[in-house]
């Protein structure tokens, strides 16, 4: 029997979880593929630190030559994380001939073109199943399963820390900063959050997501993005009350000529599936023209779910391997599509003002909202504060301009009679 070599880089969360499964199910994976997948070495930084599970003497190497360039090794498993050094380890192993699979979505997002070419230039596969949604086959099933639909619009929740974070301050009503410092408790948020909380994560897979669905390479720079710092527990409230609730969404839709690509908070309906994604889970909505809508839903990190579809990226290669079949990574990216501008998106707006207890407020609110062709489509006043004479004003637009939105917030800040723009909240349908 053929033996087909892997070797890994990185043994943390995820590399220890996807050692453990290629040498305890070696004997089935084997029979699965045809050949026998061996796992021959693993790249660390520190050969002496203790590890979850045992391993055989001699895997663990501390230089990556050992892994990238051994004639031994046919398949390269990427799981260090980060940009570098894990982008030129990549293209270093790509360029000696090696295939990878990566759950780097950072590396992906930024470079997944130009390391795809090189893939392809070498006749070699590049698979990175895992880099969006962890666990969840999404990729595979966008590239494959629903090839045939023109793709309309992505919704989806792809960061736990996140949707923990807002899951906690919808049900228990507390702030921001309490339910972060929860997170960073259980192990679900980083010391520093920054990647998570402003959306830098999430816009790294829907980077990922718009690039596979309208064929055109999406740079996570192009993508407008807001993250959830501002969000106060009462907007949940209001939200709720509205029939709505708050999720940090990444959004793809195809507009014509351009598409939209946008990371932020937004309002969903109460009755939607996304509304019900809670806690560190996610979801990915996706609209086919043929399939209609799909939502993809489950453990969006976690070591053994990412095991699960990185090991079932190395399966296939080595799949194709044994059956000596011709492996080009797909490179579906023939389009040249530009992302809107923000200030061109139409979506519907919830507003939260803080405003002097005085009559005709409300008239001055709506004359600024209606010279912009804001329409409104509901209204709730709330809670007077008798000590400061102010009331809180709660506004849902119809579908709106962007731009006349902004114009619009900055006007009524302007206006003595509005003390505060208290947030200002998209919404989805
Ligand atoms: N964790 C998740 O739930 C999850 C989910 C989906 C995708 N991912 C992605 O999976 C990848 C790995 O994440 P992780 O959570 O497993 O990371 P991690 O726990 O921090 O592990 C990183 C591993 O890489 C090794 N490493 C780091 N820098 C290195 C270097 N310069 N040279 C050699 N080895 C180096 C470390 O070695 P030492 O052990 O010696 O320190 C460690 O074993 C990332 O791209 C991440 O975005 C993670």
């Amino acid at each position: 029997m053929r033996e087909i070599g892997v070797g890994l880089l990185g043994l943390g969360v995820v590399g220890s979880e996807v050692a453990n499964v290629l040498l305890q199910r070696s004997a089935r994976l084997s029979e699965q593929v045809g050949a026998a997948v061996a796992l021959r070495r693993v790249l660390v930084r520190d050969v002496t630190k203790a590890r979850p599970y045992p391993l055989p003497s001699g895997l663990l190497v501390s230089d990556p030559e050992a892994v990238l360039s051994a004639p031994d090794i046919d398949i390269v498993v990427e799981l260090i994380g980060g940009e570098d050094p894990a982008h030129d380890y990549m293209r270093r192993a790509i360029s000696n001939g090696k295939h990878v699979v990566t759950a780097n979505k950072e590396v992906i997002a930024k470079n997944g073109f130009r390391l795809l070419s090189l893939a392809s230039q070498h006749r070699v596969d590049l698979r990175y199943e895992a880099s969006v949604a962890s666990g969840i086959p999404i990729l595979s099933p966008l590239q494959q399963d629903l090839a045939a639909n023109e793709i309309g619009a992505i919704r989806a929740i792809v960061n736990g820390t996140t949707n923990f974070i807002l899951t906690k301050m919808a049900k228990e009503g507390i702030a921001y900063g309490d339910a972060l410092r929860q997170a960073q408790q259980l192990g679900y948020a980083e010391a520093n959050p920054a990647n998570d909380v402003e959306g830098i994560d999430a816009a790294y897979k829907l980077a990922i997501l718009a690039s596979l669905a309208f064929h055109t390479p999406v740079k996570p720079s192009a993508i407008y993005r807001q993250g959830i710092s501002t969000l106060h527990p009462r907007d949940f409230t209001y939200a709720h009350e509205l029939g709505f609730a708050v999720k940090l969404l990444a959004i793809a839709k195809e507009r014509g000529t351009t598409i939209e690509a946008r990371v932020h908070p937004a309002l969903v309906p109460l009755d939607s599936q996304l509304a019900t994604v809670d806690g560190v889970y996610n979801a990915i909505q996706i609209e086919g023209d043929l399939v209609g809508t799909l939502v993809f839903y489950g453990r969006g990190a976690g070591g053994r779910p990412t095991s699960s579809t990185v090991v079932a990226d190395v399966l296939t290669i080595a799949r194709n391997i044994a059956m000596g079949g011709i492996i080009r990574p797909r490179m579906e990216l023939n389009r040249r599509v530009a992302v809107m501008p923000m200030s061109d998106v139409e979506t519907r707006y919830y507003f939260r003002l803080s405003v002097g207890d005085q009559p005709g407020v409300l008239a001055q609110i709506a004359s600024v909202l209606g010279d912009q062709r804001i329409s409104i489509s509901a209204v709730i006043q709330k809670e007077l504060d008798p000590v400061a004479q102010t009331a809180v004003i709660v506004i849902l637009t119809h579908p709106s301009i962007e731009k006349a939105v902004q114009t619009a917030v900055a006007q009524l800040a302007a206006l003595p009679s509005i003390k505060q723009v208290g947030a200002l909240i998209r919404v989805e349908q």
